[in-house]
């Protein structure tokens, strides 16, 4: 749980380094110590991305261990810097009782966010997706790091959708054949060894491995929709992480291709030697595929998203009639005759009316606000309607008539040329 206390902002005399630079904006996301904010550069107008890290807990004791976690954390952001898709640590400030993380802002928030909002990737945006991730843990774990809390709420998009990795704080350097045995990240992206430290003292820990699980669990979760292990009751999902318990049910997985299915289930291997690395995964088939852009291409049928295109071309045609009817043509004639009838005007006119007489003119029953604006007589006004008649009448008849305002009040109609 967040306390409310992560929400407040620094007093501006603990923080005047970061507060003389930004200016922080409303909460994009919140953690269970940090609360991540939009900023704007002062100097530049330019908007970023603030983690501020509270460092004392509810007695107002500072807690050391989450500074030297959070130098951890600022420490591997700094050396994967440059990746592209990597968050990217823009600037750092550090007080007694808080830390301020900078980073680029990355407008789309969460892929968790946009999942939830088209419910599933089709297997070319599940390609995408899965690459650029792969490519990002691919280069981690070259480096030897391990990222440890590998989900979709901990993966953002930038306005052209492109991914970027963060939320490094459980990461951690890792030497080779070195074993950690420490329960972290999220449980449903666990992986079998790690939940198996938990119950055998003898384990001999886990590796790099158990990030590629998580992104075998994430893959799962962008084609089907829905997260391979869920169980209301966490100590039943946590079992069947533990044995490897999924499947790909129908009619979820009725249209998704073999070659996808062989991806997540060589990612979601249970045993971490028999599991494929990051860049054995991006050698597999699946990413081989040519993309085929053919416009006559039969993609196989799919309820769901015929519906969905059902759905926007009708919210298409309802915006588009919407727009017809907010802003219809306007005619000089129809201005110059009865500029109250056209709706901006009428907007001018009761504005000016209200200058000139400091308050709403009331409006009687019998009594029409628009005649005190009328440019004609009532009398003019009925010539004026037979007039209409008859140019209507003659337009009929195939010669174009319209009405033009003649000397004083009067109209004429005329022929148009
Ligand atoms: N650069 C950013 N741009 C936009 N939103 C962000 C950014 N960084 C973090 N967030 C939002 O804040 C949330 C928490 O940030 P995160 O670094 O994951 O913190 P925590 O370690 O507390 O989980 C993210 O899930 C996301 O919604
Ligand atoms: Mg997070």
């Amino acid at each position: 749980m967040v306390s409310a206390k992560t929400e407040e902002l620094p007093d501006v005399n603990t923080a005047r380094e970061f507060y003389s630079k930004y200016e922080p904006k409303e909460i994009l996301g919140r953690g269970v110590s940090s609360c991540v904010r939009r900023c704007v550069e002062k100097k530049t107008s330019k908007d970023f991305a603030v983690k501020i890290i509270d460092l004392t807990d509810g007695n107002n004791q500072i807690s050391e261990e989450l500074r030297l976690v959070t130098r951890n954390e600022i420490n591997i952001l700094k050396e994967v810097s440059g990746h592209a898709h990597i968050i990217e640590l823009v600037d750092v400030f550090e007080t007694s009782t808080f830390i301020f993380l900078i980073f680029e802002l990355l407008k789309r928030g969460e892929l968790f966010d946009y999942l939830t909002e088209v419910v599933k990737f089709s297997e070319r945006q599940t390609r995408s997706t899965m690459r650029s991730l792969l490519e990002a843990i691919s280069y981690l774990h070259s480096q030897n790091i391990i990222h440890r809390d590998l989900k979709p709420e901990n993966i953002l998009l930038d306005d052209d959708l492109q991914l970027h990795l963060s939320d490094f704080g459980f990461s951690t350097k890792i030497e080779k054949g070195q074993h950690f045995t420490e329960l972290y990240g999220t449980p449903g992206y666990m992986s079998p060894e790690m939940l198996q430290c938990t119950v055998d003292e003898n384990h001999r820990g886990y590796g790099k491995e158990i990030d590629m699980w998580a992104c075998g669990v994430i893959m799962y979760t962008l084609l089907a929709g829905a997260p391979p292990f869920w169980h209301r009751r966490q100590m039943i999902m946590l079992r069947r992480i533990m044995e490897g318990q999924y499947s790909f049910p129908s009619p979820d997985w009725d249209d998704i291709s073999t070659s996808a299915r062989d991806l997540v289930s060589r990612m979601m291997e249970v045993d971490p030697t028999k599991r494929l690395t990051a860049k054995m995964a991006l050698a597999h088939p699946f990413f081989q595929q040519v993309e085929d852009t053919s416009r006559y291409s039969s993609k196989p049928f799919n309820p769901r998203r015929k519906f969905r295109v059902a759905v926007y071309t009708i919210v298409a045609y309802r915006r588009i009639m919407a727009q017809m009817h907010q802003h219809r043509p306007l005619k000089l004639a129809v201005a110059a005759r009865d500029p109250y009838s056209v709706k901006a005007l009428r907007r001018i006119i009761d504005a000016s009316a209200f200058r000139v007489y400091g308050h709403w003119i009331k409006k009687a029953a019998n009594q029409n606000r628009a005649t005190l604006f009328e440019n004609s007589s009532r009398a003019d006004q009925r010539k004026l309607e037979e007039l209409e008649e008859f140019a209507a009448g003659m337009h009929d008849d195939g010669l174009l008539m319209s009405l033009v305002p003649s000397s004083g009040n009067s109209f004429i109609a005329q022929p148009v040329s």
